[in-house]
């Protein structure tokens, strides 16, 4: 298993991350157990995997049947369906004690051999593997949202991760089409530390009157080939969420992280971004 994709995965949580990933190790030939927190979560998952299935079938991204790859997932929410899994990943909210807790109860079903990882997008891997009694089977797999078409996942390893893990998970990563960045636990990985860093300074700039947001994103676009442009991102992200990590990375590694006012006015006043129709620009429904 430790050269391949895992044969059998454990998927924790089936909410938007955890049912992406358990389509990714799924259409990649592994079979797949979601557990949820009750029936109606349950319910809620099976359904977010079943259109998400049917999608990469009618597209033709897998070349499986729908019934063959239903065969192979299963949702449930007893935590005893992780018995036989050689990995499981751990997707619940972003909560440090509700993901300890969580992972603890997993690690006490897993077989001696088995792998479990977090894709937490913020929290510290080797706090999290505080509590684990097997610390060394424990990494980071920071997915990207939307998963099945997402090219990158983040490998964070913590200090006590094992040597082999390292090596199998980046191989895991590369069996589902995807591309593995290694990167040693330290607050907002590499991704989210990169991205806040530029988008905060393209706040400040329109802070300052330097230019305008259109202008400020068309010059990354344009320039670097960013996608749509840092503040584009932050409005699509939510201005409260790029809050909420710009304040951890504040506290973490110092004043270069700083929320700027624009961004903490912004939020003040309901404009989180594209989830409220204006953020850094003006979105329609
Ligand atoms: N949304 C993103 O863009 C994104 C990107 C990368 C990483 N992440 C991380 O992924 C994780 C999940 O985020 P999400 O956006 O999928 O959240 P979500 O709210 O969509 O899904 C979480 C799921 O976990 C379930 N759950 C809660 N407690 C549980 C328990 N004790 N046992 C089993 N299931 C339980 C919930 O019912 C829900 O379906 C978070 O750590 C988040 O930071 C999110």
């Amino acid at each position: 298993m430790i050269n391949s994709l895992p044969a059998k995965v454990g998927v924790l949580g089936g909410g938007r991350m955890g049912a992406g990933i358990a389509h990714a190790f799924c259409t990649s030939g592994a079979t797949v157990v979601v557990v949820e927190q009750d029936e109606a979560a349950a319910a809620a998952a099976r359904e977010r995997l079943d259109g998400s299935l049917a999608k990469s079938v009618e597209k033709g991204t897998t070349a499986e049947s729908l019934d063959d790859l239903k065969v192979r997932l299963s949702v449930s929410t007893d935590y005893a369906s992780f018995v036989s899994a050689d990995l499981v990943v751990e997707a619940v909210p972003e909560d440090f004690d509700l993901k300890t807790e969580a992972l603890t109860k997993v690690e006490q079903m897993l077989g001696s051999d088995a792998y479990l990882a977090t894709n937490t997008s913020s929290l510290s891997v080797n706090r999290l593997a505080g509590e684990l009694s097997r610390p060394e089977r424990f990494c980071g797999l920071h997915f990207f949202n939307p998963v099945p078409a997402s090219l990158l996942v983040e490998v964070v390893l913590g200090e006590r991760t094992s040597r082999d893990l390292a090596g199998a998970a980046s191989r895991w990563v590369e069996a589902l089409n995807k591309t593995p960045v290694v990167v040693n636990d330290a607050p907002g990985f590499a991704s989210s530390r990169l991205g806040v860093a530029i988008a905060l300074e393209a706040m400040r700039m329109v802070e300052s009157g330097v230019a305008t947001a259109e202008d400020i994103d068309a010059a990354m676009t344009l320039g670097y080939k960013h996608p749509v442009g840092p503040l584009k991102t932050t409005d699509i992200v939510g201005l409260d969420v790029r809050l909420g990590i710009a304040e951890y990375l504040h506290s973490t590694l110092g004043d270069r992280f700083a929320p700027p006012q624009i961004l903490r006015d912004k939020v003040a006043a309901g404009h989180l971004g594209r989830k409220m129709g204006q953020g850094f620009f003006t979105w329609d429904s």
